[in-house]
């Protein structure tokens, strides 16, 4: 049972929670089994796999899947995938751990989230992995930095979800892929596009969204609000923004906000895929890749995310990338526009670096209407107040 019209990525949305007795058999077993601590991003990618979000993968990548998808961007069996979904233990942990072992994954040593059916364990080269997925060694790289700090064995096999991970914030904007799913069912969305953002919605943002929103019938705003670098702004601060933005600026019956629990791996080009991946599985059809998706600094060319698609066909990725150049207000056009729509020099148009928003913003004073929002500029300025 798959709900919208798009099929979730390999055909099949994967669920892995546990049933009642399954939970019960486990709970009464988990006492005699080994355990091991997730990361943030593991405990993360847990969920993401046990809802189906990460459809097809049932459990933390084995070695062939693994290694298919740092060399060839695709999983052993030729599907497309571009960021590898592991676990990883230390040296002294693995010895051990067995294949065949049933593993208690731990939140924090103290709460059983789930169980992973350990198939096998391989050694990987971190240099490498860092090279091919995130195109940089340096680590000072957000998403390399994870991977240099993780343990140097990965742990590979089918996992089973037994509870959420304690903290569940936004629990009301809160669907998995079934749900989202039904929804557009229920409202006769056929065709959905699907926003991902780490940053308030700004005017750039805004405009690409409406433009999508004139060719579609449902916008799915799904903000990442999993683990964020520190600089980013508080995924909390971010939803009051998307709140007062949707209230007053979107239509009620053409717009879902719901959150993704997914970290952020800042692999810029390959977490594009990953993520209109990921909003297949959630049901969109279409999916806005704009400049520099899921950039940092300044690792990644500004339209990377673009051509990367280049790899892929039509038929194997089924949801469409809606691509958008560098957008921004002219005050020549007295609109938004982007280079490809506005014949007028870049004197005209209201751009602002990130470091100037946040220095207004600290200063109480709001950016200009045309960047943002007068009521996300409030947000924001109210909580850098707090
Ligand atoms: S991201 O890490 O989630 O990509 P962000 O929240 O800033 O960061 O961006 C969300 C989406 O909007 C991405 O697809 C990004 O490429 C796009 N985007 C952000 N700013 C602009 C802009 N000024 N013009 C065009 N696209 C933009």
């Amino acid at each position: 049972m798959s709900g919208a019209t798009i099929l979730p990525h390999g055909g099949t949305l994967v669920n892995r929670w546990a049933t009642d007795k399954e939970r019960q058999e486990w709970t009464r077993e988990i006492k005699t089994l080994k355990r091991i601590t997730l990361t943030r991003r593991e405990i993360s990618d847990l969920e993401m796999i046990g809802v189906g979000a990460f459809s097809p993968l049932e459990g933390f990548m084995g070695e062939a899947d693994y290694r298919g998808t740092r060399e060839r961007m695709r999983l052993a069996n030729g599907l497309p995938w571009t960021i590898p979904v592991t676990l990883s233990a230390t040296k002294e942990k693995e010895r051990e751990l067995h294949a065949g072992d049933d593993i208690v994954l731990m939140e924090d040593g103290d709460r059983p989230l789930g169980i992973l059916h350990l198939a096998e364990k391989f050694t990987y080269d971190k240099e490498r992995e860092a090279a091919e997925v995130y195109g940089t060694t340096e680590a000072a790289h957000p998403g390399v930095r994870v991977v240099y700090d993780q343990g140097d064995i990965y742990l590979g096999g089918k996992i089973t979800l037994l509870e959420r991970p304690k903290e569940i914030p936004f629990a009301d904007h809160r669907l998995d892929p079934l749900e989202t799913r039904a929804l557009f069912i229920e409202r006769g969305w056929k065709r959905i596009v699907a926003f991902q953002t780490r940053n308030p919605v700004h005017r750039a943002h805004e405009y690409i969204q409406k433009c999508a929103l004139e060719i579609v019938d449902g916008l799915l705003l799904h903000p990442l609000v999993g683990e964020t670098k520190g600089d980013d702004i508080p995924a909390d601060v971010r939803m009051q923004c998307y709140k007062v933005l949707l209230a007053k600026y979107y239509p009620k019956d053409r717009t879902v906000l719901s959150v993704l629990p997914a970290n952020m791996r800042y692999a810029g080009p390959r977490e594009a895929i990953f993520h209109a991946i990921i909003r297949k599985n959630y049901g969109c059809t279409h999916f806005i890749v704009g400049r520099d998706h899921a950039g940092v600094g300044s690792y990644y060319g500004t339209y990377d995310a673009h051509y990367i698609f280049d790899n892929f066909t039509a038929e194997e990725m089924t949801i469409t990338p809606l691509f958008f150049d560098h957008t921004f207000f002219c005050k020549v056009c007295d609109s938004m526009a982007s280079a490809k729509t506005c014949p007028h020099p870049p004197t005209e148009h209201v751009t602002l670096s990130g470091t100037k928003v946040r220095e207004k913003l600290a200063a109480g004073e709001r950016p200009p209407k045309e960047f943002s929002r007068p009521e996300v500029a409030d947000v924001l300025i109210n909580s850098m107040r707090r």
